[in-house]
């Protein structure tokens, strides 16, 4: 059954993709009959697992009632159940859920929900985003204006919104050169100078994530950063907008990764570990400051989508999240999350080529370059993290490659690891002897 060619405009066009059969626990099966230890949870979403039987009886009995109905005429009451659910387990103050289909269009509308709380504020010249370089908030073209991945962005520069970038934090790769703590937090007040250089009367947000995902994976900032970068938000009337479209809801080992740092954001978007790859869902959960400017205001979000809220969904991103809170996910991935990052230094530090391991919760990142002391990496035309990537998957294990640019956006390469919440020892034993190898094997084969 499975075709020679293909009718479907794949990210590739001349690899031979796999066909996914069947997924379970942390298993991913083809239909070649291969298993597939999936410690990428497909792209940090399969956060409770594959196949549980919770959510798939959640959604069908919501199938059976009603799939679909329009958020401008009804609510429904598993939306408003999932949306309680998420604000019980969000920072304090958190108080509405916007709803919506995935990463990207959860970011595009906190920030238009951004700049619309300026204008009901009062403040209409305020409209412009500020970012981080280094970062990945989405790929429709405005999301894309904020990510700071050289690469990803270049192609469609003439199409891209111009808005400022501001470095990225990441003490291994420190972009002033500096060393924590002597460093005095450089790189966030860099926040504060671009603020007045670009005018404080026209800028209305500033977007990060708190926990690096996709770009330098797991690098987590140090002590004071987030506070600071708060406490400058808040002199300027900026709008702290955190994308958690990775960390959300559990992967960090906590609900959010801003509760690593006892920061409230004013707007917080989650999508991925939400709909746990059971359903296609986004959203964006506004504080009450945000909320209450709109209930006085307008009285009304200038911003919807067709599929917002569509009940088999909420009913999908509900049972995903009960599931999640009743089985102590959030903790498991804490608590085993260490053990697992001891396991994974242990393996891989003292290889060739590991530059660094890191990880916080189940999310972890292996830093490759070819010179351990000067952190020089490889030219991205060996495609180190793609090999390793490939051998991984063709001896049964699933991480992910494409993690690129970590050394100056364009050079620099890390492997972003990922797994299930729910992953055993035994599992996470024998997919690091296999990554294990495949570096070994890579570095011996470097041509
Ligand atoms: C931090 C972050 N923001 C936004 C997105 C975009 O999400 P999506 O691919 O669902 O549009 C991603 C996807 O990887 C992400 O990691």
């Amino acid at each position: 059954m499975n075709k020679n060619s293909s009718d479907v405009f794949h990210g590739s066009l001349h690899k031979k993709y796999q066909y996914v059969d069947h997924a379970k626990g942390v298993f991913v099966y083809d239909t070649d009959g291969n298993r597939y230890i999936d410690c990428a949870a497909g792209v940090a979403v399969a956060n409770i697992g594959h196949g549980v039987q919770d959510v798939l009886e959640a959604i069908n009995e919501q199938a059976k009632k009603c799939t679909y109905a329009y958020g401008a005429t009804f609510t429904s009451a598993i939306g408003e159940e999932l949306a309680t659910r998420i604000i019980s387990v969000s920072p304090v103050g958190m108080k509405r859920v916007f709803f919506c289909s995935g990463g990207s269009e959860a970011v595009e509308s906190m920030i238009k929900i951004a700049r619309q709380y300026q204008v009901e504020a009062g403040r209409p010249s305020k409209y412009k985003i500020i970012s981080r370089w280094q970062s990945y908030h989405g790929n429709t073209l405005a999301t894309l204006s904020l990510g700071g991945r050289p690469s990803w962005r270049r192609i469609y520069e003439p199409l891209l919104m111009r808005m400022p970038h501001i470095a990225q934090c990441n003490c291994y790769r420190c972009p002033y050169n500096l060393n924590y703590p002597s460093c005095k937090l450089t790189c966030a007040e860099e926040l504060e100078r671009v603020i007045k250089y670009e005018g404080e009367e026209t800028v209305a947000a500033f977007i990060l994530e708190p926990i690096i995902g996709t770009t330098a994976t797991a690098t987590v900032p140090p002590d004071g950063y987030l506070k600071r970068i708060r406490e400058i938000c808040d002199k300027y009337n900026v709008l702290l907008c955190c994308d958690e479209v990775i960390t959300g809801l559990g992967r960090s080992g906590k609900a959010f990764a801003v509760d690593h740092f006892q920061v409230t954001p004013d707007l917080i978007c989650v999508a991925k570990g939400l709909g746990g790859g059971y359903v296609p869902i986004g959203s964006v959960i506004a504080h009450e400051k945000v909320v209450n400017l709109f209930e006085k205001g307008s009285g009304a979000l200038v911003h919807s989508y067709t599929f917002s809220g569509m009940p088999i969904v909420c009913a999908g991103a509900n049972a995903v999240l009960k599931y999640t809170l009743e089985n102590d996910l959030i903790d498991r991935a804490a608590v085993f999350g260490k053990i697992f990052l001891k396991k994974l230094r242990e393996a891989l530090l003292d290889l060739p080529m590991v530059g660094d391991v890191r990880g916080i919760g189940m999310l972890f990142g292996v830093e490759l370059v070819e010179n351990k002391i000067t952190k020089t990496p490889y030219l991205p035309s060996y495609n180190i993290s793609g090999k390793i990537a490939d051998y991984c998957f063709n001896h049964g294990v699933i991480i992910l490659a494409g993690v690129t640019g970590t050394a100056d956006g364009v050079e620099g390469e890390a492997l972003q690891i990922s797994p299930p919440l729910i992953m055993e020892e035994k599992e996470w034993d024998a997919a690091i002897n296999v990554l294990k190898d495949a570096v070994i094997h890579v570095h011996n084969n470097i041509s």
